[in-house]
């Protein structure tokens, strides 16, 4: 029987600089009561100017590789779910390669948007359960705040910077990732994404006169997808593992917004003791979110060795997808 493939080693970084509602008001036509009511979000934190999304994740990276045990020459695939790069290319992945001295890993990016960590760790399995690769770096990074529109409420509010990061390998114990679902609906490619800067719409003064090179959302299309979709692609899952929503100790959805995963846990009969949600903390980090989430709940026992976790996101693209997984360290 092949071995078990899961999480040896993980981490996180989220920059110092908090920015809370009542900030926002000061900038925009908003209140704390309104982004609290409507998405649960109280602050998030956001880069400083020199930052980008591969300096938050080298953060993360050297987090999960100590935790680990391991140094950077031991990786031999990196991959980093972004939906805000460095640049258009090279791969933000590569330049984390340099950054960290993984001479010898192979590097690639994966746009997934808010779904890009539970594609990235599925796309990990697949290569270690292929043989291509023995230990594999995921990196979920953003630095959103800097593709965000600050004058645009229905958007700026939402999110927020930071970046998480596992490193997967086979494993002696436990179970590890027992199964993904993925999914995706191009239909709705344009409910949530930036116009402007690649080869449909290309640079120019009137694009960055526009604000086209910023996040553009229908908040309430992607609401409604979102509700439905989280529910469905977890039960699809669960079913998939041979287990039960019953079995799942920590239901660890992705953090947009506290209407949908109180409503998703309610739908699925999961007790909110069970939901693991830092979202006021930290806003959407979309593929960061996860990871971060991941990590924190390790680190501050909510989830301990045993335990059945089911992880889910959905975001851009439109794109979607579920793992469960045993926590086995
Ligand atoms: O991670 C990727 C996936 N993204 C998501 O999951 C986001 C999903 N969508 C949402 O979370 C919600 O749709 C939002 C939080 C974005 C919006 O909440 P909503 O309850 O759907 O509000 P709405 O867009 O229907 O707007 C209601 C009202 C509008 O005013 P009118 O037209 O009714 O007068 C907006 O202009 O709220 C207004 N509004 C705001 N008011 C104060 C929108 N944004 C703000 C704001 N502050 N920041």
């Amino acid at each position: 029987m092949s071995k078990a493939i899961g999480i040896v080693g993980i981490g996180s970084y989220v920059p110092d600089r908090i920015v809370t509602n009542y900030d926002l008001e000061k900038i925009m036509d908003t209140s704390n009561d309104w982004i609290l009511e409507r998405t649960g979000i109280e602050r998030r934190r956001v880069a400083d100017k020199d930052t980008a999304s591969s300096d938050l994740g080298v953060k993360a990276a050297e987090a999960a590789l100590a935790d680990a045990g391991l140094s950077a020459e031991d990786i031999d695939l990196i991959i980093t779910a972004t939906l805000s790069p460095d640049m258009i290319f090279p791969s933000t992945a590569c330049v984390i390669q340099e950054k960290i001295g993984a001479v010898n890993a192979a590097a690639f990016d994966l746009s997934a948007a808010c779904t890009g960590f539970i594609y990235a760790i599925t796309t990990a399995k697949a290569f270690i359960a292929s043989g291509d690769a023995k230990k594999v770096l995921v990196i979920g990074t953003e630095a959103i705040s800097k593709i965000l529109n600050w004058e645009d409420r229905k958007t700026a509010v939402l999110f927020g910077d930071g970046a998480g990061a596992v490193v997967l390998a086979e494993t002696e114990e436990g179970k590890g990732i027992i199964t993904s679902v993925l999914g995706s609906d191009g239909t709705g490619n344009q409910l949530l994404y930036i116009p402007a800067g690649g080869t449909r719409m290309p640079a120019s003064y009137e694009t960055v006169d526009r604000k086209g090179h910023t996040i553009v959302m229908d908040g309430s299309e992607v609401f409604k997808f979102a509700s439905r979709k989280m529910v469905e692609v977890s039960e699809e899952a669960v079913n998939k593992s041979g287990l039960t929503l019953q079995d799942i100790d920590c239901f660890l959805p992705h953090q947009a917004n506290l209407r949908i995963i109180k409503n998703a846990a309610k739908r699925m009969g999961i007790p909110l003791e069970k939901v693991y949600i830092n979202l006021h903390e930290y806003g959407n980090m979309s593929a960061a979110s996860i990871p971060v989430a991941l990590d924190e709940a390790v680190k501050n026992g909510h989830i301990k060795k045993g335990d059945i976790i089911l992880m889910v996101g959905f975001g851009a693209g439109l794109t979607w997808g579920a793992t469960v997984l045993e926590w086995n360290r």
